[in-house]
């Protein structure tokens, strides 16, 4: 294996911006965790299943899958800060669950079981090698299991973004606090020429998601590495690995000038 896919140095800190705001968690963020979770996979595919948890980060949606009656999860990340952060999480909302958490990388999981489903939301794309990625969490499905994966979809500003992610990631605190104020500004700015105020949109933000926006931002401008994918190669791939598709959850092309979002989707094992 290269040594940039496991060097945590050349990857950016999720856990180190989940860390505090866990300890914040309140019940709106758990109820949207729960309700994304449910869109995604219905109570009979999560109730009494042992679920594979792939890249955890904050172990919010471990918490999710655990509340809707997943029988079991194992959780893994290869950032030990992102598995502290799950332990705590589960230990203080989910105490006597059947869960654990491991630090351990995607790279590292083919001696692990096959499992009912294996989730993995906002990882494989953020590991230096997302295609290997994909079709490693794919061989960790047990027959007829599920897939289930969000991955950031392909823009025109792919590659301008992997420029910046990999500069904010490399830089020292002053350069990433410069970085986030320009993203700002120029979030302000495109509300200002849709004539909407940005306090309305961070409270609703807030209000809706129970996510701090300012956590979200940072994730997003230091998420590296950093990589894409159109629902056609998805698909493609999937297909080629001997799964269905169940359902998929895709948002529309734009040109992601101020950032793009995850597409979600959900295979079966043929
Ligand atoms: C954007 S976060 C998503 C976290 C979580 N799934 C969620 O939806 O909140 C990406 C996570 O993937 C983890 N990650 C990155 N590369 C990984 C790898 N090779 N193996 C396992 N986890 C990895 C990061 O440490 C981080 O916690």
């Amino acid at each position: 294996m290269s040594k940039e896919l496991t060097d945590l140095s050349t990857h950016y800190g999720f856990g180190e911006n989940w860390s505090a705001f866990v300890d914040q968690l309140n019940d709106t963020a758990i109820d949207e965790a729960v309700r994304g979770f449910r869109r995604l996979l219905t109570a009979e595919e999560i109730a009494g299943r042992h679920m594979l948890d792939l890249g955890c980060g904050s172990g919010l949606h471990s918490l999710a899958a655990l509340r809707l009656g997943a029988g079991q999860v194992t959780a893994i990340d290869i950032d030990p800060v992102s598995v502290v952060t799950t332990q705590r999480l589960l230990g203080r909302l989910h105490p006597n669950g059947r869960w654990s958490v491991k630090a351990l990388s995607v790279f590292e999981t083919s001696r692990m079981p096959q499992y009912d489903v294996v989730y993995s939301w906002g990882v494989l794309h953020h590991t230096g090698d997302m295609i290997r990625a994909i079709k490693m969490a794919a061989d960790r499905v047990a027959p007829r299991g599920l897939l289930c994966v969000a991955l950031y979809r392909r823009t025109p500003s792919c590659w301008a973004w992997r420029i910046e992610k990999r500069i904010y990631t490399g830089s020292p605190q002053w350069v990433r606090r410069l970085i986030e104020a320009i993203y700002v500004a120029a979030f302000r700015l495109a509300l200002a020429l849709k004539r909407r105020s940005f306090g309305d949109y961070v409270d609703e933000y807030v209000r809706r998601r129970g996510m701090n926006w300012m956590t979200d931002v940072r994730d997003w401008l230091g998420g590296y590495p950093y990589e894409s994918i159109s629902k056609a190669e998805v698909v493609r791939l999937a297909g080629d690995l001997g799964f269905v598709p169940v359902r998929n959850f895709c948002g529309k092309q734009s040109l992601a000038l101020l950032g793009s979002g995850c597409d979600e989707y959900v295979f079966r094992r043929a």
